[in-house]
């Protein structure tokens, strides 16, 4: 029998305000396996932290935002946001699925590729796309999306130099009633800019406008809104049509549909406050439905990231040391901190434990392992007094984090997978002293003279 750890007793005042009114309750989040295999042999395999993605729920998610859309509108295509997650398996995945790719920067064009996605299957979007690289996308067929005047400016001195015209989409912003308004990617529509680029895009000659694109944000709690942005879209590309002889042949509406998440300061739970995404896909193609003219169908091109991946992500951490602060407050320094947990800073994640633990629940942060303040993964969360080695799982966290994560103070860790027959699969190894310094050249009058 192991014997309890004394703790030295406290005496915390409540602060009313912060008082849970379901009290303190007992934690009872715990996970002892993701997908069928247990937190313990993961780690023993790829260590500790480690991100997990499941297979299922990401096939599974996939095929549930696909058949949405694909069972009310009859031509639609997903692109996969790289952005999003662009680890070679997870976007390889999705390519399985028939997703074709979105990409927003040269070097994810060129990961696509690399993948063996063909040019014509990638959305070419970005505020910054070097010369060589729409180059490329104009040989290859891609489907350009162009941000702003100075592109226009450039693809037609590509479509001069491969002597072709050049099909391309423009991307235009709008107000939907999100606040605040993505404005600063695309042409405004309701100051007239959008119609401005498409006027220049016609006096050039050198490019043949095909297709609308628009990202109204992301993390889109109002179903209404995207019925606003495809209202204005359809508006806008029939005037276009109208005007200058243009056929729109594609409408793509972005992303933005929100996971399972927690935003920080939300007091209820996602399942209360995320609309289903039925109830996006329905604003989206009913307003379709309503505003196309008969028997025209362009194509709805969706570049959903965040709803897709974000829940068939996993971390598993461990708790390193136990404090408790000048205040009282009971805290946990974790493996793992904002440097690989950047969603971090927005949303309250699901923190689950890998085992029963007794004791009274009281409210603990938890830190992560960088010798900086602002490492915090949990400001307040209700835990019962945990012993250093248990494992905490924390999700959703497949959206955005194996993107945005930095090499900082630490290495970075493994990522695997667990395929649908319940195997783990290595799919991004731990980083090493060698992989960090391999980029650094120390010129000789810079080395320590023995
Ligand atoms: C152009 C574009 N498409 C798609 C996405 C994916 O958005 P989300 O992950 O919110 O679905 C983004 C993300 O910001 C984006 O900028």
């Amino acid at each position: 029998m192991n014997n309890t750890i004394y703790e030295k007793p406290i005496i915390k005042k409540l602060q009313t305000g912060f008082m849970n009114k379901f009290g303190t309750g007992v934690f009872k989040r715990i996970r002892k396996d993701i997908d069928g295999v247990a937190i313990d042999r993961l780690v023993e395999q790829f260590g500790s932290p480690l991100f997990v993605f499941s297979e299922k729920k990401l096939r599974g998610n996939y095929r549930k935002l696909y058949n949405a859309f694909s069972n009310r509108y009859p031509n639609v295509l997903f692109g996969w946001s790289y952005k999003t997650n662009y680890l070679d398996a997870i976007c390889s995945t999705l390519h399985q699925e028939g997703a074709i790719a979105e990409v927003v920067s040269e070097y994810e064009y060129r990961k696509a590729k690399r993948l063996g996605i063909d040019g014509k299957n990638i959305i070419y979007n970005g505020p910054f796309k070097t010369i060589e690289s729409l180059k490329e996308a104009a040989e290859d067929g891609a489907m350009i999306n162009i941000d702003h005047f100075e592109e226009i400016q450039d693809l037609e001195n590509v479509a001069k130099e491969l002597n072709k015209k050049i099909k391309a989409g423009i991307r235009v912003n709008m107000d939907t009633g999100i606040v605040p308004q993505w404005s600063r990617f695309g042409f405004n529509i309701e100051s007239g800019q959008a119609f401005d680029a498409v006027k220049r895009i016609s006096y050039g000659g050198h490019l043949i406008l095909n297709g609308l694109h628009c990202h109204i944000g992301t993390f889109i709690l109002e179903p209404n809104a995207y019925s606003q942005e495809v209202k204005k879209m359809v508006e806008f590309a029939y005037k276009v049509e109208d005007e200058f002889g243009y056929k729109i042949e594609y409408l793509d509406i972005g992303g933005g549909f929100p996971s399972k998440n927690r935003l920080k300061g939300v007091y209820l739970p996602p399942e209360v406050v995320v609309p289903s995404i039925d109830e996006f896909a329905e604003a989206v193609c009913d307003t379709l439905l309503e505003n196309l003219r008969p028997n025209d169908f362009p194509k709805l091109i969706l570049e959903t990231g965040r709803a897709i991946v974000d829940e068939a992500g996993y971390l598993i951490t461990t708790v390193h040391a136990i404090k408790r602060l000048p205040d009282g407050t009971r805290s946990y320094i974790i493996d793992a901190g904002v440097n690989i947990l950047f969603t971090s800073f927005w949303y309250k994640f699901n923190i689950e434990m890998d085992r029963e633990v007794s004791g009274t629940a009281e409210p603990s942060v938890i830190y992560g392992p960088l010798c900086m303040n602002i490492d915090v993964i949990d400001e307040s969360v209700n835990l019962p007094p945990l012993e250093r080695g248990t494992r905490l799982i924390i999700s959703p966290v497949g959206a955005y984090n194996v993107t945005q994560w930095m090499q900082f103070i630490m290495y970075r860790p493994s990522v695997c997978i667990i395929s649908e027959k319940g195997e783990p699969l290595l799919i991004r190894e731990k980083e090493d002293l060698e992989d960090i310094t391999k980029l650094e050249i120390l010129p000789e009058e810079y080395e320590l003279k023995k």
